[in-house]
């Protein structure tokens, strides 16, 4: 079964159409990446691959649909989705909103009602896989733009998704920071976790199995 289907997708935030008729699958152990000039719809795809729209975000004209392993995301509690589902937006400032590290990171396994013990391991194991430990209990504002990155990472990290949807999320990490999330990527494709990453950057791209291309309101597939 796919991970991640969308079907005809179409979308509109005023009179012009963003993009129309997207359709692709994304299978389990699959890495796609997503990219496209500025502008072209690219962020606004994640929001609806992820629910978001119109679940918390109700803007726009949609017709098409998106299935998460079978089932219209539509109709499916949030829970579900974000039991199954992790995104992590373009710009982190948008998604961090507890003061402490820690607390970002344990909101998501908390809200899952996970005993305490397996919320600790959690928040450590994500800490671990994007080398952020010595950040455990830092202050969210005190980070730089690359480290909020990452302790976004972590808190997706930390729900353990089966699909993964990461909207430029390297854009400012330094290289050995990048080289050790595409790591980590590597390593959960291997398990099974499907990827969908939005990527502009060349040698980034070359990690997908697949690169689909967004612009004048078509996604095409384009060569490795
Ligand atoms: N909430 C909104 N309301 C109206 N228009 C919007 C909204 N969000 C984005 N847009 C517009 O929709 C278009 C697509 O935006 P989107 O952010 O999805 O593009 P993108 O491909 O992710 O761009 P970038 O590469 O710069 O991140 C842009 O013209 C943008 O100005
Ligand atoms: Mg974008």
């Amino acid at each position: 079964m796919k991970a991640l289907q969308a079907l005809a997708l179409s979308f509109a935030y005023d009179e012009t159409p963003l993009f129309s008729g997207v359709s692709f699958a994304l299978a389990e152990g699959e890495w796609v990446s997503v990219t496209g000039p500025s502008g072209s719809g690219k962020s606004t795809l994640c929001l609806l691959l992820s629910g978001v729209i119109p679940r918390s975000l109700e803007l726009g004209k949609r017709s098409g649909k998106v299935l998460l392993f079978g089932e219209d995301i539509a109709g499916l509690s949030l829970a579900k989705v974000a039991s199954q589902l992790g995104l992590m937006l373009q710009e982190p400032d948008s998604q961090l909103f507890s003061p402490l590290v820690e607390d970002e990171i344990a909101f998501g396994p908390e809200n899952l009602c996970l005993p305490r013990d397996e919320i600790g391991e959690r928040i450590e194991r994500a800490l671990r896989l994007t080398g952020m430990n010595a950040k455990r209990m830092a202050d969210t504002d005190a980070l730089s733009g690359g480290q909020k990155q990452l302790i976004a990472l972590a808190a997706v990290l930390a729900m353990e998704p089966r699909v993964l949807i990461l909207d430029e999320a390297f854009a400012m990490l330094d290289e050995a920071a990048e080289e050790q999330m595409l790591q980590v990527l590597r390593c959960l494709k291997a398990q099974g976790t499907a990827i969908l990453t939005v990527e502009h950057e060349p040698r980034r791209l070359a990690a997908a199995d697949r690169i689909l291309r967004l612009d004048a309101g078509r996604l095409e597939e384009v060569g490795l």
